[in-house]
């Protein structure tokens, strides 16, 4: 059994449907952890990890992600939780105004402590910014971030088969098998 340390319980319904796949059974430890302002989501879970094998004495691990819009040099990255709760959506259409390319990518980073070592596992998912909010499902950026022609909130649970969180998670959990 291995601890998934979040406070969004989506998050951990959606990595345990996935776990099960693999056999394996996670347990949502529900506690909060300060975020470094680091220069990349691996630098900020890093230090939430040393953060938090000082409470818990057991393996355990984190998922971080972000959005990662490229002709604005990687904005807001690291900070789409704050820049999505300040400007949200509509402010990063209205950044986006009159620029041709809109490519973006979603990256979710997820860190594992095995008690001595972190060990890291990343899921991207390409796409761009569309180019008004559509859709009605999911959370976040989901509204303007295109994949396919259709934006994540209009996918619904088509949107976690292709998801970055997936990814990555799915690379950890096949590591897992094979390591543990
Ligand atoms: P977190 O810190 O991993 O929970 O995610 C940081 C922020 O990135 C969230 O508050 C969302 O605004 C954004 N984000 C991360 N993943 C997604 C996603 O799958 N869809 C939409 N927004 C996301």
């Amino acid at each position: 059994m291995i601890s998934f340390v979040t406070t969004n319980k989506g998050k951990f319904v959606e990595a345990k449907k996935i776990a099960e796949k693999f056999s394996i059974e996670i347990r949502w430890v529900n506690l909060e952890y300060p975020e470094i302002q680091g220069e990349s989501l691996e630098e900020v879970a890093y230090f939430s990890i040393k953060f938090l094998s000082k409470e818990i004495d057991d393996m355990f691990f984190i998922e971080d992600s972000g959005l990662f819009i490229n002709s604005l040099k990687g904005f807001p990255g690291i900070y789409s939780s704050y820049v999505f709760k300040t400007i949200g959506n509509e402010g990063i259409l209205k950044l986006m105004e009159g620029v041709k390319d809109r490519s973006a990518y979603f990256k979710a980073v997820v860190a594992f402590y095995d008690r001595s070592e972190i060990h890291t596992f990343i899921g991207i998912t390409e796409g761009r910014i569309a180019n008004e909010i559509r859709g009605d499902s999911g959370f976040g950026f989901d509204p303007i971030f295109e994949y396919n022609g259709r934006t994540f909130a209009e996918m619904g649970e088509g949107k976690n088969e292709v998801s970055h969180r997936r990814k990555a998670l799915e690379k950890f959990f096949s590591w897992l098998t094979k390591n543990f």
